[in-house]
């Protein structure tokens, strides 16, 4: 380039080649400017888009992310004022740089009040145009590292963040906060999906164990006859087939915690072997005769009920009490309504992020309607759901229309109630706030929440209609004075 002078930064500044992938946009209505400014911005490793005027530039925008746009001030049609102001609403991140004569400087300064980065007065070299737009380019590289390093964040937090703000899950966090440091069993016991694994990852990874190995075996899904072999490992020659020696999970989870997930189904003679294990801490691989000693941490899950089982003689009263040393329940979701628009809300973030759409919440029918569905597939079932509902979503809100029928149906459409016009409003307050605390099973702080009012407000009503009395012990405003 003969007539410019070096840039000292040059090779410092240039892009590096795998983030020259945003293009900087070009927009001047003067051929020959557009052609030689693509030249020099390409010879320094941006991406170039250029268009000659307004409409081209904000389909260029609109098509697709631009780090920075440099456009010309004046030009027919649309100043490059109006095209800013335009541009940071079509794509708000968007550097733009202005291009400007001489006599328009002041006109310039004003579009910097109005968002735009920088400007050149024209006619410029090619180093007065280079590091604005080099330093514009950077911001841009900066501000696409944060929200990448975010995301990620949002999601290793998200991936294993409890959801829960319900008494009952409320105890039972606690409980799992309190046991997690020790090495105690835990036996956790809920229906199929209400959280039995992720509780286990929890318990493991609030341990000191938590960078030693979390290994699971689903005993419900492997044969009985492998069943042994995959916990206790085998020597070479052991039985047909096995043609190595293996170690077994007991071994792979050694100083960290073992996960025997639907321990109530494991057949009644690897029950004999796994409480010897347990009670001596050490096994013996299958066809082996050395012992190995281990060191795991077990925690057991069962969506059966081990009390009954061993009542029926179908799991083994000694192993029974060598594992529910501490007994987690997970409550089932019906249990704990309160916990369903939370979830909802947080399975409705993870999935329209993966599915790239941008949901802002639940319609408040929607959610009613979630709440008074059974879920019998519990929390599972309600990620499902809403899985479903992300991709089926045609607005930024969920709608009841995106809700699969048996949600629907089943829960019922929001109950309704009807009035004949004219009645008295005390009438249909009363009414409205005590059918709206039925289908909250009494549970008035999420009926306050539902009628948009304030909780002790519906304590205030219910007293003034007479049924306070039954209701006083757990009034908030006790020991509070009365506005
Ligand atoms: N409280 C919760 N907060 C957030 N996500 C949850 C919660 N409970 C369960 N999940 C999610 O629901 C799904 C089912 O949970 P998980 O697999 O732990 O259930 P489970 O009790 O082991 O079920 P199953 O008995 O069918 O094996 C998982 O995707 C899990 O991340
Ligand atoms: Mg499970």
């Amino acid at each position: 380039m003969p007539n410019a002078r070096p840039d000292p930064r040059d090779d410092a500044e240039r892009p590096r080649s795998e983030l020259g992938i945003l293009p900087i946009l070009i927009v001047d209505d003067e051929a020959a400017n557009l052609t030689s400014l693509a030249k020099v911005l390409e010879r320094e490793g941006f991406t170039v888009r250029t268009a000659a005027d307004a409409r081209g530039a904000l389909e260029c925008l609109r098509a697709e992310s631009v780090a920075v746009m440099v456009t010309d001030f004046q030009m027919p049609g649309m100043t490059g004022l109006d095209l800013l102001k335009t541009a940071k609403s079509v794509s708000p991140e968007t550097d733009v740089i202005l291009m400007t004569a001489y006599g328009t400087i002041e006109m310039a300064v004003d579009a910097m009040k109005h968002g735009a980065y920088d400007f050149v007065v024209k006619p410029f070299k090619r180093h007065d145009i280079v590091p604005p737009v080099k330093r514009a380019f950077e911001k841009q590289l900066l501000l696409a590292e944060n929200r990448r390093l975010k995301a990620e964040l949002d999601r290793s937090l998200g991936s294993r963040r409890i959801i829960g703000q319900s008494s009952v899950m409320r105890e039972t966090l606690d409980l799992v906060d309190q046991v997690a440091p020790s090495s105690a069993t835990v036996l956790i016991m809920g229906e199929s999906g209400t959280g039995k694994e992720l509780i286990a990852r929890a318990i493991h990874d609030g341990s000191t164990r938590k960078n030693k190995p979390f290994v699971a075996i689903n005993c419900a899904a492997i044969p009985d006859t492998i069943l042994e072999s995959e916990l206790f490992g085998a020597e070479k020659g052991a039985f047909t087939g096995a043609t190595q020696r293996r170690e077994g999970r007991f071994e792979r989870a050694h100083q960290g915690t073992l996960f025997l997930d639907e321990i109530g189904e494991m057949a009644l003679h690897v029950q004999v072997k796994l409480l010897r294990v347990l009670q001596e801490g050490e096994i013996e691989r299958l066809g082996g005769t050395q012992t190995v000693a281990v060191d795991c941490r077990i925690v057991a899950a069962t969506n059966r009920d081990l009390a009954k089982e061993v009542a029926e003689g179908r799991f083994r009263e000694d192993l029974y009490y060598r594992l529910n040393v501490i007994n987690l329940r997970l409550p089932p979701l019906r249990e704990r309504p309160d916990d369903v628009p939370l979830l909802a809300q947080h399975f409705l973030q993870t999935y329209a992020r993966k599915n790239n759409k941008s949901i802002l919440g639940i319609e408040p029918d929607a959610i009613v309607m979630m709440m008074a569905y059974a879920w019998p597939g519990n929390v599972r079932e309600l990620e499902n759901v809403t899985e479903r509902a992300v991709v089926l979503a045609r607005g930024d809100r969920i709608t009841d229309n995106d809700l699969p029928p048996k949600v629907r149906t089943r829960g019922g459409a929001p109950r309704m109630i009807s009035f004949p016009l004219g009645t008295p409003l005390e009438e249909v307050e009363q009414k409205l706030v005590n059918e709206t605390l039925k289908m909250t099973k009494g549970d008035k702080r999420l009926a306050a929440q539902l009628l948009g009012i304030a909780t002790r407000t519906i304590y205030r009503k219910l007293d003034a209609w007479g049924r306070g009395e039954s209701d006083r012990a757990d009034d908030p405003r006790q020991g509070e004075h009365d506005e």
